[in-house]
């Protein structure tokens, strides 16, 4: 069985964030989302991958590299315009053959990886397996609308939803979903989409299997969801301190310090993780916060955030909560009259001033 993810696209929903960067390598937990994806294939014991890159293909090589890290082989599959999930099928058929696979959006979570779901796609004799999540609003996804044990339609955003199953983004599928990508026509936005792909196979006859999730999933497609992810991942980490802490600063709860990070006269509430070379001087990191590498924390507070590598939060005094704050931010106190706020924001930039 072969993997592929989907690490293109265009993430309008996380501007400015993907004006710069790939939605897929925000970390969580100061790991890059995509990260999890690969790491639940290879898992599974899926160790040939083909990922599938867009404008941001230089980042997601440097980051993935040939796959040996994370035990496995990757393949790079450019594709030159975001045309929809089933246009990224449709293009790596090459790569994927005959094999049955796994299809992985790069910027969804799941709890429990997909390793029982991998064995009852196996099992099943089916042509395709998809996973569905119950959620409070349907409207905003595809929905399954299921007829006892099976799946009969897969309405996309529907008005009027008839089930409050979410159809996720892991998908299995035998090579009838190529069969299924050449029929279908580009939606009104453009696109060749998933769910009409899936409704060609049941409509065809083909064995359409669903598979209900019992722990959390999470699409990473939007800030609220990052910072989601990130605290419930960060509940799932041990306590580990390579860095130096040093005699005046406390760790409280679960934390982790990476190598050559150094909190100096701070307090670190876990769960919270500080990445490498990091330093945290005279300040308060609070719960579900992870700082990413090379940053200088100094003289503030921060609670419930994410920050990317290569940031300096200076003299910030008022608590910083609930923000995702991209690399290279530099956030400090103006030194110089008059007091005011004073602004470099790229485009789609948000902030909430109390
Ligand atoms: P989406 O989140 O549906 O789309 P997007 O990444 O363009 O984001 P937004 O809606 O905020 O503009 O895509 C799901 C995943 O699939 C994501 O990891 C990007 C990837 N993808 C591709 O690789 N190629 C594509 O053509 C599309 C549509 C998505």
């Amino acid at each position: 069985m072969k993997g592929l993810i989907l690490s293109g696209g265009k993430g309008t929903r996380l501007r400015p964030l993907t004006y710069t960067g790939a939605k897929q390598l925000v970390p969580v937990a100061n790991k890059p989302v995509l990260f999890y994806a690969i790491e639940d294939l290879v898992e599974a014991g899926i160790t040939d991958v083909g990922v599938i890159v867009g404008d941001t293909a230089d980042q997601v090589m440097a980051a993935v590299g040939d796959g040996s890290k994370f035990g496995c082989n990757v393949t790079y599959i450019p594709q030159d315009a975001p045309l929809g999930i089933a246009h990224a099928v449709k293009i790596a058929k090459p790569f994927v053959g005959n094999d049955r696979f796994v299809l992985f959006l790069g910027d969804n979570f799941i709890r429990d990886g997909i390793v029982p779901l991998v064995q009852h796609f196996q099992e099943n004799d089916l042509n395709s397996l998809i996973l569905l999540n119950r959620v409070k609003n349907p409207q905003d996804f595809g929905v399954a609308e299921m007829d006892g044990g099976k799946v009969v339609r897969l309405v996309e955003k529907p008005r009027e939803p008839k089930s409050d199953l979410a159809v996720i983004g892991i998908y299995m599928f035998d090579h009838h979903v190529f069969e299924a990508v050449d029929s279908i026509k580009p939606s009104a936005r453009g696109e060749l989409e998933i769910t009409e792909t899936i409704q060609y196979l049941i409509d065809n006859g083909y064995r359409v299997g669903a598979h209900l999730l019992t722990g959390w999933w999470i699409d990473t497609g939007k800030m609220e969801d990052i910072l989601e992810a990130n605290r419930l991942i960060l509940e799932t980490l041990e306590q580990r301190v390579d860095g130096r802490v040093d005699a005046e600063s406390r760790l409280i709860g679960k934390v982790v310090i990476e190598q050559g990070a150094e909190i100096v006269n701070s307090v670190v509430r876990g769960p919270a993780i500080i990445g490498e070379r990091t330093r945290i001087v005279n300040s308060y990191v609070g719960p579900f916060s992870s700082i990413y590498m090379d940053c200088l924390i100094s003289e503030s507070e921060i609670e419930h955030s994410i920050v990317l590598e290569n940031c300096c939060i200076l003299d910030i005094r008022e608590r910083i909560e609930d923000s995702l704050i991209g690399r290279n931010v530099q956030i400090n106190r103006s030194p110089i009259k008059p007091k005011a706020y004073k602004l470099m924001l790229g485009d789609h930039s948000r902030i909430g001033i109390p």
